[in-house]
């Protein structure tokens, strides 16, 4: 055993004992403490490393908890057979070189799913990402609070770690929302209708298989949220294009489609991409519609907190007592993206079967995060940090507005409502979209051109720019860049 040369440092960061246990796991694993063979006793040992004798029981308690060593009654510890590491490992395949794989068989969801373009990753020699439509500004979210907020989540013992027994999500989290989209969307729902999801876009993925047949007329926005688009399609839904004008989705069209659409998907706080606001008179016919027809609306209200200079209308949900409106709303915006938490609230009756949609496709949203984020609404944080990020992106809008004014003059229109984390801009140009892209991308500007977002929509010189999450220096800066484009 003295010939094994264990090295042990007093300075280390590393308790003795673990350093001990590294120092013997090692020499069992490469063999030089061979299987069977007899461990020193305690005292020997450390004795032999002029350490305490508790440090090397320690250790030795660890290795033999984790099957390094074994313990014979009478006789002494030894070293096991069986290493818990070659357990853990399976053996490596070699592939067949020449074996020609054969085509593997996609359902038709799998099938429709080859077609989905992903986000390409960021380009290095960008400079200023206007690309970053959604993002919000994550520096400036108060992650110190978080850290308290979810160590304190941590603390609660193990059952935190354990599915909640709940499928809807976690009940004071539901209480929560519940509570907040009253105060501030009008939203009228008991606890009971919220159901906790993984972002929006699982609440579209989880209501798409629950109200959506193979060959079922869904409506939606033209242009309009491609990703929205892609889980209605995959589900094998046909997609109806409806125009938006500058008062939102024209209901004419909605409500003389043939044969009629079951569903309708719509942005009306803020509809993506073109950000005008659906007005109260179109809000009312839509319901009017809705509620005639039998259809469903989908309510997706992902940005509304964002508002610059008037009160938001009311919520679609709260304007009508009929069944006719789900409502769909997600952290991503109002706090950060990775959180992965969204809501749905649902007439009653769908509650049930929503809870088994989502225990079926992923049990639960993480507990902690949903205990973190019920403490970060009860204790105000969330009406303060929208508070905050409503000046700081109003300012950032009037820098980007200012910036194209100035700098672009009449090449360049700024459309839509005052409100978000982005604006769409309609440049009068000969250039096509294609060029604009790459001759921004030449001066290290990427902007998102609607394009995708379009299914019969002219989307030519029409661009999104992202402005939340840059600062008012990048965003003159990436402007001037553009303006070199048009030049
Ligand atoms: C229209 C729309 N809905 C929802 C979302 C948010 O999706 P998630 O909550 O899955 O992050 C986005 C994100 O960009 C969006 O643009």
């Amino acid at each position: 055993m003295m010939d094994l040369a264990l090295k042990l440092n007093n300075t280390s960061d590393i308790p003795l004992h673990q350093q001990l246990y590294n120092e013997l796991r090692q020499a069992i694993l490469s063999g030089r403490l061979q299987c069977t063979q007899r461990m020193p006793s305690s005292r020997t040992l450390a004795k032999a490393l002029a350490i305490s004798r508790t440090t090397v029981l320690l250790s030795y308690e660890q290795l033999i908890s984790e099957g390094y060593l074994r313990t014979v009654p009478a006789s002494g510890t030894f070293v096991a057979c069986e290493l818990p590491d070659q357990l853990l490992q399976s053996p490596v395949l070699q592939p067949v070189a020449s074996t020609p794989q054969s085509p593997i068989e996609l359902s038709s969801y799998g099938a429709t799913l080859a077609t989905v373009e992903l986000p390409e990753l960021p380009d290095p020699g960008i400079v200023i990402h206007f690309d970053h439509c959604g993002k919000p500004a994550l520096d400036e979210f108060p992650i110190h609070v978080w850290k308290r907020l979810f160590s304190r989540a941590c603390s609660l013992g193990a059952n935190m770690l354990d599915y909640p027994f709940d499928p809807l999500g976690y009940k004071p989290l539901r209480e929560a929302i519940s509570r907040y989209l009253l105060q501030s969307r009008a939203v009228q729902c008991n606890p009971d209708q919220v159901i906790v999801v993984s972002g929006s876009q699982q609440a579209l993925d989880l209501l798409a298989r629950l109200l959506l047949n193979r060959g079922d007329r869904i409506a939606v926005e033209d242009p309009g949220y491609v990703e929205a688009r892609h889980v209605f399609q995959a589900q094998g839904a046909e997609v109806v294009s409806v125009p938006v004008d500058e008062a939102g989705i024209v209901i004419e069209v909605l409500s003389t489609s043939a044969p009629p659409v079951k569903l309708v998907y719509v942005t009306p706080s803020h509809q993506y991409p073109t950000a005008v606001v659906l007005s109260l008179a179109r809000r009312l016919a839509l319901l009017a519609w809705a509620q005639e027809s039998g259809a469903m609306i989908l309510e997706d209200d992902y940005d509304s907190e964002f508002r610059y200079d008037e009160r938001p209308i009311p919520a679609l949900q709260g304007l009508t007592v009929s069944n006719s409106v789900i409502y769909i709303g997600t952290f991503s915006k109002v706090l950060f993206p990775s959180l992965r938490i969204g809501y749905i609230v649902v007439p009653q009756q769908l509650a049930p079967v929503l809870g088994r949609a989502k225990w079926l496709s992923d049990r639960q949203s993480p507990l902690l995060e949903q205990r973190a984020l019920a403490d970060f609404i009860n204790e105000g944080h969330l009406e303060s940090h929208v508070r905050r990020m409503r000046m700081l992106y109003a300012q950032r809008r009037q820098t980007l507005a200012q910036a194209i004014n100035q700098q672009l003059g009449n090449q360049a229109t700024i459309m839509g409502d005052n409100a978000g984390l982005n604006m769409m801009v309609q440049f009068h140009t000969h250039l096509s979209d294609e060029e604009i892209t790459d001759r921004a991308i030449q001066r290290g500007v990427q902007m998102h051109s609607i394009q995708r977002d379009c299914i019969k929509a002219d989307s030519r010189g029409k661009f999104l720019l992202g402005y939340a999450s840059l600062t008012p220096e990048k965003i003159e800066e990436g402007v001037s860049r553009l303006a070199k484009v048009f030049h």
